[in-house]
């Protein structure tokens, strides 16, 4: 049999979900679950939109039987929410209030601090859908906030409705959802300034579709927007006093908590190594250690108090989830020798990026918190310090 003649493969599965297909459960008993009032067009409560994205720690909500029923779909008579996004609930409950007033919400922070996660998370809890979604480079133009034409129909017909194609935007206004624009800084100002228009006047109007009911798009109830900026980018201080003054910014920071950032980094590192087809073994030791360096070089102070000359690379908590995973991947798909000698050529890969000069920071990291750690008796961080000439 030739491969032209066997049966044609299952489709792979795909490799990142959706958060609302990934959490659907969760989103269709949070539905069921609290059945207070909602703000317009908006799936769960408010305070269903919290536990959703902060999870329901630890504690079983169960699901009277009468309201599974009533929602129609199988839902279990009892669910634990899953903590995802890790940081304080405080945070979360003041991006939740914003978006609930209607106002633009802007999350800012360093890279990695789970700003587009969040916006995610906020979106799929708020309106069912994170996907209208617009993401914001040098080379985004008006039309990712507004409209765009099918050129073919546009030739055929010329500008009717049909051959109107509605950015993300443009979508979320009509649905009365919630559009997601990432690194709006990275857009050039005039393009970015054409949002304060669609946030103050809550409508698009269509020029081209000359007089018809069609020509203007006002927003329905829920429309809203979240965007997020990184703080290493073209900063949001080039945004204009206009834009600014129609969102609410919040700032996202790195996870405080160093068991909260450790457990955070075990869990997305195994849920990595598991959709790569194996079982996460890194023990808990070497994680610890890795957490450890992370933490102290984005500080610039160790957990004892001692100095430490910080890298001009950011060290984030979504950089270590990718350097344990690898530990991850490398332990059991390329098994043999100790998981922990690896830990410093993946770190040098992390903090070598665009500043030779940081090479040298991580040397000196060696040469101090860690030199010290491993004479006080450490057998891990001696063996650390005994690995630096890996680092050269
Ligand atoms: N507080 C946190 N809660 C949960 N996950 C976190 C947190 N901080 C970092 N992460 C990790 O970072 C990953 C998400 O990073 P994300 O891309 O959302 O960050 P970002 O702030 O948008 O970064 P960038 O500025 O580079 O776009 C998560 O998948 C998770 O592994
Ligand atoms: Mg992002």
């Amino acid at each position: 049999m030739t491969i032209a003649e066997q049966a044609p493969a299952p489709p792979a599965p795909r490799q990142v979900l959706p958060a609302e297909e990934r959490h659907a459960t969760e989103l269709a008993f949070l539905a069921a679950h609290d059945d207070g009032a909602r703000p317009p067009g908006w799936v769960l409560t408010p305070r269903a939109v919290v536990t959703f994205v902060c999870g329901s720690d630890g504690e079983t909500l169960e699901l009277p039987r009468s309201r599974a029923k009533a929602a129609g779909a199988d839902l279990p008579a009892k669910l634990a929410i899953t903590p995802k996004f890790v940081g304080e609930r405080a945070l979360v409950e003041r991006c939740v209030v914003t978006l609930a007033g209607e106002r633009g919400l802007l999350l800012v922070g360093e890279p990695g601090t789970a700003k587009s996660m969040l916006s995610e998370l906020l979106s799929a809890g708020v309106c069912g859908t994170s996907a209208l979604t617009v993401q914001g480079t040098a080379g985004t133009t008006e039309d990712a906030f507004r409209y765009g034409w099918n050129y073919a129909l546009l030739l055929a017909q010329g500008p009717t409705s049909q051959a109107l194609v509605d950015s993300p935007v443009l979508t979320a206004m009509r649905t009365g959802r919630v559009a997601r624009i990432e690194e709006i800084t990275r857009c050039l100002p005039e393009v970015q300034d054409a949002l304060v228009s669609i946030l103050s006047d809550r409508r698009v109007s269509v020029p081209e579709l000359a007089g018809g009911d069609d020509a203007t798009v006002s927003a329905a109830a829920g429309f809203t927007v979240i965007a997020t900026a990184n703080l290493r980018d073209r900063g949001v201080s080039e945004m204009s006093a206009a834009l600014k003054r129609r969102f609410n910014f919040e700032t996202v920071h790195p996870i405080a908590d160093v068991d909260a950032e450790m457990a955070l980094v075990q869990r997305q590192a195994t849920a990595t190594v598991e959709r790569a087809g194996a079982a996460f073994s890194v023990d808990d030791a070497v994680l610890d250690a890795l957490v450890t360096v992370f933490r102290d070089l984005r500080s610039g102070r160790s957990a004892e108090g001692w100095d430490v000359e910080r890298p001009g690379t950011v060290m984030s908590t979504a950089e270590a989830v990718h350097v344990a995973a690898s530990l991850g991947v490398a332990a059991a798909y390329l098994p043999g020798g100790d998981v922990l000698d690896l830990v410093p050529g993946h770190l040098l890969g992390a903090v070598r990026k665009d500043d030779a000069a940081d090479h040298e920071r991580l040397l000196g990291y060696w040469d101090g918190p860690v030199r010290r750690r491993a004479e006080s008796g450490s057998a891990m961080w001696r063996r650390l310090w005994d690995l630096r000439e890996s680092l050269r």
